[in-house]
């Protein structure tokens, strides 16, 4: 079969029959409300603009915990209303015939406490990840002052009780400030 044609031929996926195999890929936006992470109005139209019937949209990355969040304008689903946010997107996708599947994220190392309101946690901790000066997170004034996210990126491992890096001796009074308060500051 040639494989235009295969490409609009049904296929299973588990419970989910597709009626054709051209799949949506998770593809982060940063269109949620900040600070909720509940999804958009504009996500809704978004997602509903690109359903179909029979098809499959994978959402984009979505935190599991505060912890766990990435970037300013990224979803969550870990409260009520950001579920409530998500049910009208799936409704409007269903109402079209497509079905949709949650990509879960925690996006671990590369948090910041600006976006998070804490200090990151990962699984484990690379030394020379966190003093590669390459590497950057993203925050919600995104790279304006490299320093700062220097300061704030060394996360804590889940392997050990404490830190397994030292965090900084010396931090700005904008990032002690931001760590207590929620919605984080913007530094
Ligand atoms: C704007 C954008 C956002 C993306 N966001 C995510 C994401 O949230 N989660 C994920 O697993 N992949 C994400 N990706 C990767 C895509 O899902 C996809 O795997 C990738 O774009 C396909 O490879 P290619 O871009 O080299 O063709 C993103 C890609 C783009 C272009």
């Amino acid at each position: 079969m040639q494989v235009q044609k295969k490409l609009f031929t049904p296929v299973q996926i588990g419970p989910i029959t597709l009626k054709h195999r051209i799949v949506m890929p998770p593809m982060s936006r940063l269109r949620a409300q900040w600070p909720s992470g509940i999804p958009s109005d504009l996500m809704r139209e978004y997602y509903s603009q690109r359903a179909s019937d029979g098809g499959l949209i994978l959402t984009e990355a979505t935190a599991i915990s505060p912890s766990g969040r990435g970037y300013r304008g990224a979803p969550c689903l870990y409260r009520d209303e950001q579920l409530t946010g998500w049910k009208r997107i799936t409704d409007a996708v269903h109402a079209k015939g497509g079905y949709m599947l949650a990509q879960l994220w925690h996006a671990g190392r590369t948090t910041h406490v600006a976006v998070t309101g804490e200090q990151p946690v990962t699984a484990s901790v690379d030394p020379a990840y966190c003093a590669d000066p390459n590497i950057f997170v993203v925050t919600p004034t995104a790279f304006r002052d490299r320093r700062r996210i220097e300061r704030w990126r060394r996360p804590r491992s889940l392997l050990s009780s404490g830190s397994t890096v030292p965090p900084p001796s010396t931090r700005s009074v904008q990032a002690s400030t931001a760590s207590k308060s929620w919605p984080p500051m913007v530094i």
